[in-house]
């Protein structure tokens, strides 16, 4: 997206130093989409990038998430200043490169869509040369009435409100990737089929995701929607193995689906050095783990941070992992995992120690 407009100081900041590089015009080219201000289409910094499914979005190699950036599930909460903390996370990940904006409607109830509309309207340029996903299909309990329970919903009509929702908090005319969030029971793909043709044709939505579907589920879905499903953002880490080997990844390969990985870092046990994951006792395990990243960490001369998320991002199905820290140091550190090559042993010796057992 090649604009005349003049450049911002924003525009100089990011692309001054590429301007100067002989290769711009190379480089220029392998960035179709996402990537573009008033003078180029390359940013400062040097991020590295792949396509989202089959489709022509092109994003960051990692993306940020915005999950937890008031701090709070509870609006009540959201203060304008707990707001601008999170406004503040949104611009380190923007400057540290990432063009792929992870959020759902129910993130602190749409709070976390609004943070990142008021950050696209804040810094100039900025939504021209990203990604803008967002989820639907969670409602909460109470919800329309004080009885209904907490429950997943596919219906039509409560998609497209979403959407409207959605589009209206972000405050944008496009949703770049529009996921469902978790499965509802009672998913009828042949109703929801009409819908995604509808929300594609009017331009509200550019690319159908899924989150947290087994393969089968997907495939049914799939089968009777005309709009490719390109992205399925299911939880991937080193304490959680399960798509490794329950066909979520191989389906993701046999179908160019990109997978992004919710919760990279456990939700922090990785990056703090937390004893262990949440619900799990075993604590010797991860205390193992953790030193045995610490090591692999300081032959790279690296964080254990990025060897966690250098690990992921090995598989061959191109795993995108979704960083949810507030901190712009952890945001920029964790950046830096696109730049670490594991060998195929370093990464069996990882697997090995987060499975606590020897491969069959
Ligand atoms: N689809 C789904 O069902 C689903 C579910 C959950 C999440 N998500 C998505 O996934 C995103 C990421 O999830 P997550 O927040 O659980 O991811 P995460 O990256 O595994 O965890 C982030 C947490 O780790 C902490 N942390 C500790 N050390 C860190 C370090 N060195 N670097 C980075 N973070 C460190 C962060 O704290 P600091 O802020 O202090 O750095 C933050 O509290 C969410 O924002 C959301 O977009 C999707």
């Amino acid at each position: 997206m090649l604009s005349d407009k003049p450049l911002s100081n924003l525009d100089r900041l990011w692309c001054g130093p590429l301007l100067k590089r002989k290769d711009h015009a190379a480089e220029t080219r392998s960035f179709k989409w996402g990537w573009s201000c008033g003078a180029c289409s390359l940013s400062s910094v040097d991020m590295k990038t792949q396509s989202l499914g089959k489709s022509k979005l092109i994003s960051t190699r990692l993306a940020y998430g915005n999950m937890r950036c008031v701090g709070t599930w509870n609006p009540a909460d959201a203060t304008p200043e707990v707001r601008a903390r999170g406004v503040k996370a949104h611009v380190a990940a923007y400057e540290a490169g990432y063009t792929h904006f992870d959020s759902a409607d129910i993130y602190c109830a749409g709070v976390c869509e609004e943070v990142l509309g008021q950050t696209m309207r804040e810094v100039s340029g900025m939504r021209d040369r990203i990604i803008v996903a967002t989820k639907c299909g969670i409602r909460f309990g109470g919800n329309p009435k004080p009885d209904s329970p907490g429950r997943y919903d596919f219906s039509a009509d409560y998609i497209r409100a979403c959407c409207d929702a959605s589009l209206k908090r972000l405050g944008v005319e496009t949703i770049d990737l529009y996921h469902l969030h978790r499965p509802d029971v009672l998913m009828n793909p042949a109703e929801i089929a009409p819908v995604f043709d509808d929300l594609h044709k009017s331009g509200k939505v550019k690319v159908f995701a899924v989150s947290n579907f087994m393969p089968t589920t997907l495939a049914a879905l799939q089968k009777h929607v005309n709009v490719p499903i390109e992205v399925n953002q299911v939880e991937i880490h080193l304490g959680r193995l399960d798509p490794f080997v329950d066909g979520t990844l191989d389906q993701c390969i046999e179908r160019t689906i990109t997978p992004t990985a919710w919760s990279p870092l456990g939700g922090g046990w990785l990056g703090t050095g937390r004893d262990a994951p949440r619900n799990n006792p075993n604590n010797a395990k991860w205390t193992l783990l953790q030193q045995l990243l610490d090591k692999i960490a300081a032959e790279h001369e690296t964080s254990r941070t990025v060897i966690a998320l250098a690990w992921l991002m090995k598989h061959p199905s191109r795993i995108i992992p979704i960083i949810g820290s507030v901190k712009p140091e952890n945001i920029k550190e964790a950046a830096k995992a696109d730049d670490v090559e594991l060998s195929r042993e370093e990464w069996y010796q990882i697997y090995v120690a987060a499975r606590g057992q020897n491969m069959p």
